[in-house]
Formats: C-alpha cells, sequence, structure tokens
C-alpha cells in the first residue's frame, strides 16, 4: 500500500501488549508498524517514521540474550518513547543503571508527577497506572530528568535531557491506567508533532489508487469470498477499485451455515453487483469426508478439496492475473506472536487464505496492514451490511469440524438447524455484538430422554460462546440462564433428533474455541 505520510514504528521486546500499543496509536489517527527489536538504521528509514516506541518484554536487560536495539537508531534523531523493558533497554544505552527493584510492583499503583512536561500534559498530578516489572532504572546519571513516581519507584517516567528519549516504568496501553491516552496523545502530537491523519477514510482511499495502479486495465482479480468479514472487505475494495475486473467465487462446500449462499449471493450478487460465481461443490466434499472422524483428516481433505473446487472454477475467468486474499495484520506478524528474538526479518505470512502458491497467480493482500477492527470500519465505509461487517469468524473447514464424529448430510441438517435457533435467540437478546464467537457442536454420543410418554433417546449438542478480543485467549460467554433456557427449549422442541443440550463453560487455554 502507499506509505503514510505519518508512521511509529515500534520496536516489539516480546510484550504481551505489543498488539496494544500498535493500535493504541492507530486509534489517535497515526500509521503503526511493528518491528523487529534489531532493526536496522536503513530499515527504519523506509517508513520515515516520525517517532519509536519501544515494547516492554519478558526479560532483564542485563540477561545476555536479552534484545538490545540498535544504536544507531538513535541517529534518526525522532522522539523514542521506551515502555518499561522499552525504557529500561533506551535508558540503559544512554547510560543509566537497571537493577532489579527493591520490591517488584505490579498491578495498580498511585502516580505522582514530580515535573509536568509535555508527555504528562492533562494528567492528573495524582493518579493511577498500571505496573508490571521486576526492574527498574535505579541511577539516571545526570542526563535524565525523574517526571513521575510511585512508592516504590523513584523513576516511573523520565525524559533524557539532550535526546528525545522518553521513558515510562508502567504501561500506559492498558485500560487499567486511566490516563494513559493522554499520555499517547502528548507523545503523538505534542513530541513526535503528527496531525493524525491515519483515518479509515484516507485509508480506503489510498488502498483503492494502488489496486488501480497494480491491476493493468485488461487484467482480472479473483477473490474467493466465504461469507466472512475479510474476504468480504477485500471484495468491496476491489469492486470500488476496478468494478467487473474482480471475479469472485464462493466455494459451496456444503459445510457452510443456514441461509450463508443466498446471504452471499444477495449482498453481493444482487446488491453490490459483482460478478459471483458460486461453484457448487458440495457433493465432492462429502464424499470425500465419507467416514472421516478424525479432525486433522477432515482438515486435511476439505483443504485439498477446496484447492481442486476453486481451481476449476478459477479456469472460467478469463484473464485472471491476481488473487486477493483477506490477510490481516495479525497474520503477517505471524497471529500476533511477538517479533523479539526472531532473527530473520519479518515474516510474511502469505496464504493465510488456504490457497497454495501454486495457483499461479499473483497475491493481492489489501488489509495486511490492518487490524480486524479496523477492517470491521473499512466495511462500513465501503456500505457492506451489518450482518456481514459484524459476522462471527468462521472456520474454514466449516460445520465440519463442528460435527464432532462423521460428517453426514443428515447430522449437518440437524446441526444447522441448532445452530439457527441458538444465532436467533443470541441476536434476538442482543447478544451477538457482545459475544465473539457464539456456535453449536453437535456430539458423537446419544443420550436418554423423555418426550410426551416416550423414552427418546437422541444427539447432545453443545453450545459454545466466548468472549475474546483476539482469539487466541478467550472465556465463556455469562450468558444469563434465563436465555440458555429458551434457547435448551427451542433446540430440543424444534429439531428432531437433539434430546440435550450442555453449555461449554471452558476457557481458552486449555481449550480451544473449536472443539476439533
Ligand atoms: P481455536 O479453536 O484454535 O480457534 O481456539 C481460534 C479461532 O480460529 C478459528 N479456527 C479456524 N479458522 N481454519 C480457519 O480458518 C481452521 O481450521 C480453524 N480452526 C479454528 C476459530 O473459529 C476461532 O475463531
Amino acid at each position: 500500500m502507499a506509505r503514510q505520510s505519518e508512521t511509529i514504528v515500534i520496536l516489539d521486546f516480546g510484550s504481551q501488549y505489543t498488539q496494544l500499543i500498535a493500535r493504541r496509536v492507530r486509534e489517535n489517527g497515526v500509521y503503526s508498524v511493528l518491528a523487529r527489536p534489531d532493526v536496522t538504521l536503513d530499515e527504519l528509514r523506509q517508513y520515515n517514521p516520525m517517532g519509536l516506541i519501544f515494547t516492554g518484554g519478558p526479560r532483564s536487560v542485563y540477561e545476555n540474550s536479552a534484545p538490545h536495539p540498535r544504536a544507531e537508531l538513535f541517529d534518526l534523531d525522532v522522539p523514542v518513547l521506551g515502555i518499561c523493558y522499552g525504557m529500561q533497554v533506551g535508558a540503559q544505552m544512554l547510560g543509566a543503571e537497571i537493577h532489579p527493584a527493591v520490591a517488584r510492583e505490579y498491578g495498580r499503583t498511585a502516580l505522582t508527577i514530580v515535573e509536568p512536561d509535555a508527555l504528562l500534559r492533562n494528567v492528573p498530578p495524582e493518579t493511577t497506572v498500571w505496573m508490571s516489572h521486576a526492574d527498574q532504572v535505579q541511577s539516571l546519571g545526570d542526563d535524565f530528568i525523574p517526571l513521575a513516581t510511585t512508592p516504590n519507584c523513584p523513576y516511573a517516567a523520565v525524559r533524557h535531557k539532550k535526546r528525545k528519549f522518553y521513558g515510562l516504568q508502567f504501561h500506559p496501553e492498558v485500560t487499567h491506567t486511566p490516563h494513559g491516552n493522554a499520555i499517547f496523545s502528548n507523545f503523538l502530537y505534542d513530541v513526535c508533532g503528527a496531525s493524525g491523519l491515519w483515518k479509515m477514510g484516507s485509508f480506503v482511499d489510498s488502498a483503492i489508487q494502488d489496486i488501480r495502479a497494480t491491476v493493468g486495465n485488461d487484467e482480472r482479480v479473483i477473490c474467493g469470498l466465504s461469507g466472512g468479514v475479510d474476504s468480504a472487505v477485500v471484495a468491496a475494495l476491489l469492486h470500488n477499485a476496478i468494478g467487473d475486473r474482480l471475479a469472485c467465487i464462493l466455494v459451496d462446500n456444503g459445510l457452510l451455515r443456514m441461509n450463508e449462499v443466498e446471504l452471499v449471493r444477495t449482498t453481493f450478487a444482487e446488491h453490490f453487483k459483482m460478478d459471483l460465481t458460486v461453484a457448487d461443490a458440495a457433493d465432492q466434499f462429502l464424499s470425500a469426508l465419507k467416514g472421516v472422524v478424525d479432525p486433522q483428516e477432515k482438515r486435511r481433505i476439505i483443504g485439498h478439496t477446496f484447492i481442486d473446487s476453486f481451481k476449476e472454477a478459477a479456469k472460467n475467468i478469463p484473464n485472471a492475473r491476481y488473487l486477493a486474499q483477506g490477510t490481516l495484520y495479525p497474520d503477517v506478524i505471524e497471529s500476533g506472536k511477538s517479533l523479539a528474538g526472531e532473527a530473520a526479518s519479518i515474516k510474511l505470512h502469505h496464504n493465510v487464505g488456504g490457497l497454495p502458491a501454486e495457483l499461479g497467480f499473483e497475491l493481492i493482500e489489501p488489509l495486511r496492514d490492518l487490524f480486524k477492527d479496523e477492517v470491521r470500519q473499512v466495511g462500513k465505509l465501503l456500505g457492506l451490511p451489518e450482518s456481514i461487517v459484524w459476522r462471527h469468524p468462521f472456520p474454514g473447514p466449516g460445520l465440519a469440524v463442528r460435527c464432532v464424529g462423521e460428517v453426514t448430510p443428515d447430522r449437518l441438517d440437524v446441526l444447522r438447524r441448532v445452530d439457527n435457533i441458538l444465532i436467533e435467540e443470541i441476536t434476538a437478546n442482543s447478544l451477538y455484538r457482545k459475544t465473539a464467537q457464539t456456535f453449536a457442536v453437535l456430539l458423537p454420543i446419544k443420550s436418554v430422554g423423555v418426550m410426551g410418554d416416550g423414552r427418546t433417546y437422541e444427539s447432545v449438542v453443545a453450545i459454545r460462546s466466548v468472549d475474546t478480543a483476539d482469539f487466541m485467549t478467550a472465556d465463556f460467554s455469562r450468558i444469563p440462564y434465563d436465555i440458555l433456557a429458551t434457547i435448551s427449549n427451542r433446540i430440543i422442541n424444534e429439531v428432531r433428533g437433539v434430546s440435550r443440550v450442555v453449555y461449554d463453560i471452558s476457557s481458552k487455554p486449555p481449550a480451544t474455541i473449536e472443539w476439533e
């Protein structure tokens, strides 16, 4: 994509909050990218950064293998904000001494500002901050000015006298630091001189320009639609940029949710008037899955069958040179894994959408700089309906991994109807937007029930609903009992073949979100 005029580069020292820092910067209207701790000056210059942020991290600066930035970075002469480990490593490079703290600090801590500096403007003189550290700066030397203290930490915020280096021992990026956003805003606007031009509208404009500049007048782009938000936003962006030179393919694998194919057809073919091919491959998928119960085997078969079906459908699209994919920034930075300690350059993670390079297309990934919530904003800007923009994630292998045991048309039919009732009730009770992912799982066991005067012996379904921001950790949603009761009653009364409903109360970790 076009280079952003105002960029902050964040050196990732392995903090669990790295992505949060990146988002806080973007929420303030300034573009941010993550880089390895040992990023070189030349690499940095390519971003033309207006400032750097050093994140926290799990190591101690005096450990041998602790990640260190290159000293030459200070030659850029742009402001640097060091947070926690980032403060310690930066201050150490500039002459301060770091030692284990006498008392470790963890959690909410009272902060007192001793020197009201530009960085701390609009922060009350006594406030609360979130601490999480074992080391701290012990001796500053003459080159630093202490800006704030806590009961156990004499240098909770510091500024270098000559260099544009600021350090915070606490974490301004977490919500437990109530004035953290003021600090980010001060750093970005007052210290770095940003004007806050990074807005989703300008992202959309520059992404559209990029696509137009890439795709020739007689060339076409194929986009695989899945019903999910990422591919939908990619398609909407491309359609805006190149109109009917975009060709969309939806592989109907027979493993989609109730009415899903119709939703995609209505939205994209009828409303947006896109060129959409629905490849009906349900029979191929279901016959390949016959008798298969192993989850990994299911995934493998679905992956191969998908590629075959996609290839087949793509053959009918003349002049196709590009394949558009909904790769997001967390995929690019290795599904949120830290960049600290990575020897190689930032690993670019292509083919996240599941299509291999040997299909022979060049990739277009217009969302690769965005986080999920930003993708939703772009979707809204492009006029996608709420039902698509706020859709819960759905796994590529579809209902196959929610039909524990063998995947058969009958079992899929039961699962679809159960899932549909669940989503109807969750939506009617205003919980769809509040939960991150809600779905039903059909279990391969039967249980005894009584209906009317008769004994029944039918299937068990599990309801899974989770709250999560990043899908890497998750907690089960606290759905009120009376809503669970309605869901259970409706499912057992309306879906033949189900006699028992259970609610999954496991968190991730140790359980995963999906059952298979
Ligand atoms: P887990 O089950 O690993 O899921 O906690 C995390 C998120 O990823 C989705 N998921 C998948 N998505 N292909 C996908 O495209 C898959 O094989 C797959 N498995 C899990 C899951 O729905 C959740 O949002």
